[in-house]
């Protein structure tokens, strides 16, 4: 079966706009994904059928509105093929994902332990961990990468202890594409007994995650990530882990019983989940993610292996444009720095010709700092891109090129 993707392309009514009279060119899929009609119609119906919170009321619509934010984490809980759903706990997005955890184990860190990471880390995944060490006066170790942007498994594995409380890095890298050897890395956690986050906001989209496979303890994803709504996301836990893991946020729902003086907590899903929950944003992921497991993965994976191939040949070939991150194992994401000019132009004169990519340093800068550029200008890539936009990405750069000279 081909990978139809002017069908897809199709179900996206925001790739059919124009910029300035322009056809859009959206080359910044790792900042967001677009949203199918599908998605907007699970938004749209939700507000205009059975508007109303979620396990509380003595109604219809709280009773409809529970069913389809409920079933939500089902489909969830079968994507990434967890033990059962209330390992699904919902959150903001991957930063508060990651938040949960690192609460918790500043509670439960000692002064002698240590949290292991990358240096190709989003901040997300590095301010909650630093944060989390300081405050139990626990050690933060960074394992090195090479100046391609692999991680160097070797000095990952020298830094791993006895003391390694917990191992965190991201599935694919926001800023370079790398896609970690996820597995490799659990199994050489595991051998020190240390638990494993896997921040899955860049690897989540690209193709399927099976979590039990992967061996992790945790790992955590943002809906708007792969064509669902904003502020909504998950954490995955193993629920031997979650069950006794430090509540965070305290309030409606994630208690079972309360007195003026105390309270108990909730079961799993909900003592992680304080408060009126994102209803619609939970609904609109389920069916974000209905839709994207319906796709032929092998497909997909031929196509985003082709856009990768032809934004590098045509980048290597680019007198003045150096490419940052190159990685054998590399997914979604070209990163490049030009001598014409600095990434925020770049940016700034593509967008003029419709065409959108992020420029910065990626809420990644010490990684910027650890490869000596002050930022990058990234285009990244989702299902729907084509050959074709690939093209006039590097068309648009040569006139770039020629108006900063
Ligand atoms: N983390 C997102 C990015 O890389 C916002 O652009």
């Amino acid at each position: 079966m081909t990978f139809d993707v002017a069908a897809i392309r199709e179900q996206f009514p925001i790739l059919s706009r124009e910029v300035d009279g322009k056809p859009l060119v959206y080359l910044d899929n790792a900042a967001t994904t677009q949203k199918p009609q599908c998605v907007i119609d699970a938004l749209v119906d939700y507000y205009s059928t059975c508007n109303s919170n979620v396990h509380r009321g003595a109604h219809r619509l709280a009773d409809e509105a529970t069913q389809r934010y409920e079933g939500a984490r089902d489909i969830v809980a079968g994507f990434i093929n967890a033990d059962c759903r209330e390992e699904v706990v919902w959150t903001s997005g991957t930063t508060e994902a990651i938040n949960v955890v690192a609460h918790g184990l500043a509670q439960l860190l000692k002064a002698d332990d240590e949290v292991l990471v990358t240096e190709m880390e989003h901040h997300a995944n590095l301010v909650t961990w630093q944060q989390a060490c300081k405050q139990a006066g626990a050690t933060l170790k960074v394992a090195p990468i090479c100046d391609n942007g692999e991680l160097r498994v070797d000095e990952f594995e020298k830094l791993l202890s006895d003391n390694t409380k917990l191992v965190a890095f991201p599935h694919v890298s926001n800023s370079l594409g790398t896609i970690n050897p996820v597995k490799q890395l659990v199994q050489l956690a595991k051998k020190v007994g240390a638990w494993v986050l896997v921040d899955g906001a860049q690897g989540i989209a690209h193709g399927a995650v099976d979590v039990r496979d992967l061996g992790c303890d945790f790992y955590a994803f943002s809906g708007h990530k792969v064509f669902g709504p904003t502020g909504i996301g998950v954490l995955w836990g193993r629920k031997s882990l979650l069950e006794e893991w430090p509540v965070w946020q305290t309030g409606g729902e994630m208690i079972s019983e309360v007195t003026y003086q105390d309270a108990r907590w909730n079961e799993l899903p909900y003592r992680l989940e304080a408060g009126t929950p994102h209803i619609a944003g939970a609904i609109g992921l389920g069916e974000a993610i209905r839709w994207f497991s319906e796709l032929d993965f092998d497909g997909m994976k031929a196509h985003e292996t082709a856009l990768m191939e032809s934004a590098t040949r045509q980048a290597e070939a680019f007198e003045g444009l150096t490419i940052i991150g190159n990685s054998p194992e590399k997914t979604g994401v070209l990163s490049f720095v030009m001598d014409a000019g600095h990434p925020a132009d770049i940016g700034f004169l593509l967008d003029r010709q419709g065409i959108a990519i992020r420029t910065g340093h990626h809420c990644a800068e010490p990684l910027m700092n650890r490869l000596g550029v002050p930022g990058t200008a990234r285009a990244s890539f989702s299902i729907y891109n084509t050959l074709e936009e690939v093209d006039a990405l590097f068309a648009a750069l040569k006139k770039v090129q020629m108006m900063l000279a």
